[in-house]
């Protein structure tokens, strides 16, 4: 099946590195032209350089998701360049790992305020010009912290819940327009997230590796990028309100090493 995305405008948020960085590669290797914002601009405007580089189509904009005036900033540099928006992908978070006696209240509020307040001021600020579009694709990025529990994930977890379930709001409240809204729900990703987890558990990187997947490896940055794309494309025209799993059946299948198997001559006494 191909998946046609091309030529759709598509913003994604923390976008100089990791998963959005690969994301928006995918899409401008597709066809997208693509607005890549950050916090850190420089990184922003590295990731257009390889877009660039490659041949494709791409923006870097400074964008802070906390702000309402810096989201206008990026929709209207998105408008004056492309002509539209097309697709709007809230990839930008933070990860946190605490247990709740730890978590100090500055640290709850910042890790809503980029997961939750930045996910919701994007979807708001996007629909009146996906509404103009004749419809559009929201992508929201939850994680599998975000639809069960994890010792010490308090506020991340509640985080991405909440970007779950706003999710399911925002379809319900946009599909007579024509605007679809869902999620994706990684398990650990090798990024600069992995490194943070890997430093403050002491679990190197191979033991998560058979932690957090029935498949025995962590995920891939392209792993997610691929079903961003996939739910942004033509393809996927009736898909709204789910949360996607990338999570090698972290959250639904137990993950038991091989050896744990039963013999068949213990199942036989
Ligand atoms: N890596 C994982 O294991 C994993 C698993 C599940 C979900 N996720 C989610 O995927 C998304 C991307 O994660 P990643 O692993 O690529 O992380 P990352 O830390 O590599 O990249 C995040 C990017 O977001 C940017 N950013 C941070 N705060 C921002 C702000 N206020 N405004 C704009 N940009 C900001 C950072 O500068 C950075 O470039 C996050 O929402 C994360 O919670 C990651």
């Amino acid at each position: 099946m191909n998946v046609n995305v091309e030529n759709k405008v598509v913003i994604i948020t923390g976008a100089g590195r990791g998963i959005g960085r690969a994301t928006a590669l995918h899409f401008a290797a597709s066809g997208a032209r693509v607005i890549v914002t950050d916090l850190n601009e420089e990184t922003a405007h590295s990731t257009v350089d390889e877009i660039e580089a490659n041949g494709g189509q791409g923006l870097a904009v400074a964008h802070d998701v906390r702000s309402e005036a810096s989201w206008n900033d990026v929709f209207s540099q998105a408008e004056a360049q492309f002509g539209a928006i097309d697709v709007l992908v809230n990839n930008a978070g933070i990860y946190l790992i605490a247990s709740i006696a730890d978590t100090s209240v500055e640290q709850w509020e910042q890790v809503m305020a980029i997961n939750v307040t930045g996910t919701f001021l994007g979807a708001k600020l996007v629909t009146p010009y996906l509404r103009k579009q004749g419809g559009g694709s929201i992508i929201n990025m939850s994680s599998v912290a975000g639809v069960r529990g994890s010792a010490n994930h308090t506020a991340y977890g509640a985080s991405k819940g909440a970007v779950s379930l706003l999710t399911m709001h925002l379809a319900a409240e946009l599909g007579p327009d024509n605007i679809r809204v869902n999620a994706v729900t990684p398990t650990l990703v090798k990024t600069g997230m992995l490194e943070y987890a890997v430093t403050e558990t002491g679990i190197s990187a191979e033991d998560f590796g058979h932690q957090v997947s029935t498949l025995g490896r962590l995920a891939e940055p392209q792993d997610v990028a691929s079903m961003i794309v996939f739910l942004a494309s033509d393809q996927a025209q009736f898909l709204t309100a789910s949360s996607y799993m990338v999570d090698g059946g972290q959250a639904w299948a137990a993950v038991a090493p091989a050896k744990a198997k039963p013999s068949v001559k213990e199942l036989q006494a």
